[in-house]
């Protein structure tokens, strides 16, 4: 099972646990003014275990014949943010074909990113916890993760709220702040991404003030992943796993903190190209009064 995402980090050694709260008892206020509001992560257990994903994903000839038709990329190795690292693996062939390879022990590792199947998003439910959220403006409201022993590399996500549901298998989340004045050496680090092969490069990160946390997800939990949040994803259950990422848009103040930071040059405006809904975004910075930031971060985003 493929392991380096976090064990080539040495902060990940000791790594504080994020929080842990049970979807049971926790109120809507709590987790958006202590957790949200602040942009701190935290473990949700039990948030989607009530999601008929839960049963019906176990079955992998409904998910071929309910969404089987799609044309989607499979990468036979983890996800990563180097397009060089994604090459080699990259299969494109029906969702029905790449749920077979990814239930089958001839395959090492394999995996599907994709929002495609939107016929599965009935099979997702609510959170008691978040009953009021606005659309995302750089994700889909829920995409899929289906994958066989493999993670994703560290990255981050420019904008939005996300919270990664674990249906089937378990995971471990390495992560850490891009909030903090050592992000331009973590964004040489994460995104040259040879610490995957290498475990000697962050030798090259010359910080000790650098918080790294970690958190662990079973079957029906959630992660919730702030915006601006570096984390780097290992799968820690063998064979068949699926994901669902579902997104909501940030708070203003948040939003705010994020495109004052792209434009001093503190963090990047990544995934530009792929902005779902970029005039939502524009019509936002200038409600904020940041339509001068919000020009200067595109004008230095990629
Ligand atoms: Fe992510």
């Amino acid at each position: 099972m493929p392991d380096v995402t976090l064990k080539n980090v040495p902060g990940m050694a000791d790594a504080a646990a994020v929080p842990v709260l049970d979807a049971a008892t926790l109120s809507e206020a709590v987790f958006q003014n202590d957790y949200v509001a602040q942009s701190r992560p935290c473990v949700i257990r039990g948030a989607v275990k009530h999601w008929p994903a839960s049963k019906k994903w176990r079955d992998r000839e409904y998910l071929k014949a309910r969404s089987g038709h799609h044309e989607i990329f499979l990468y036979e190795n983890e996800y990563h943010v180097q397009a060089k690292r994604m090459t080699a693996g990259k299969r494109e062939i029906n969702f029905a074909e790449a749920i077979d390879r990814l239930h089958s022990d001839a395959t090492r590792l394999a995996i599907v990113t994709t929002a495609l199947p939107t016929e599965l998003l009935s099979d997702l439910g609510g959170f008691p916890f978040l009953t009021k959220a606005e659309p995302a403006y750089c994700y889909p409201p829920a995409r899929y993760f289906f994958h066989r022993n493999a993670g994703t590399t560290w990255h981050y996500h420019p904008f939005d709220e996300t919270l990664m549901c674990q249906v089937i298998g378990s995971k471990k989340i390495g992560l850490v702040s891009g909030n903090s004045p050592a992000n331009l050496q973590l964004r040489r680090i994460f995104f040259a991404e040879d610490y995957y092969d290498n475990a000697a490069a962050f030798g090259a990160l010359n910080d000790d003030s650098v918080r790294w946390f970690s958190a662990t997800v079973e079957e029906g939990d959630a992660l919730y992943i702030p915006p601006l949040w570096w984390h780097g994803v290992i799968p820690l259950s063998q064979g068949f796993g699926a994901t669902a990422a579902v997104t909501w848009r940030s708070p203003p103040a948040v939003i705010a903190n994020g495109i004052k930071k792209m434009a001093l040059g503190e963090i990047d405006m990544i995934g530009k190209a792929v902005i779902e809904d970029f005039q939502g975004l524009l019509l936002t910075a200038q409600k904020l009064g940041l339509d001068r930031e919000f020009a200067i971060a595109w004008a230095r985003g990629n």
